[in-house]
């Protein structure tokens, strides 16, 4: 009964590592499609065949802003994104939302592995 029982717990962690994996990636997918929405018109928004950086532009491209990223980075660029920069509409981003294109702006990052 109780082996059984931790077989149970080991199986539910696996699977909820497995799912926090997926979870990371899901937000990712969700941040490309924010930021094919709402922010491509000033940013090159990634490394994709099809991205192309918009004329006369002087935001950074994404790609750029995940070169330098780690979390006191991440932390503010946050903050950074709850509030309107240059001439962006106020998008009121919600704090999921900021999280999933944050979450999509770290896989440009280049490290291993991604
Ligand atoms: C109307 C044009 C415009 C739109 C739309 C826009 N941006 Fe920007 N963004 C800029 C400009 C210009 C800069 C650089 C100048 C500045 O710092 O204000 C910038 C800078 C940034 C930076 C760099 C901040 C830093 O500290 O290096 C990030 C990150 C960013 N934008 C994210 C986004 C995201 C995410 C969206 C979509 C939700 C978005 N932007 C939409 C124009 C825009």
């Amino acid at each position: 009964m109780r082996l059984a029982g931790l077989g149970f717990a080991a199986v539910m962690l696996a699977a909820g590592v497995a799912g926090a994996l997926g979870a990371e990636r899901g937000m990712a997918q969700m941040g490309r499609g924010l930021a094919e929405t709402w922010c491509a018109s000033c940013h090159l928004i990634g490394n994709e065949p099809g991205d192309k950086a918009p004329a006369a532009s002087e935001a950074p491209s994404f790609v750029a802003v995940a070169e330098k990223f780690d979390a006191a980075r991440r932390e503010a660029l946050a903050t950074w994104l709850a509030t309107p920069h240059g001439k962006m509409p106020s998008l009121s981003l919600s704090r999921a939302e900021i999280a999933d294109i944050l979450a999509y702006i770290e896989t440009l990052g280049g490290a291993p592995g991604r």
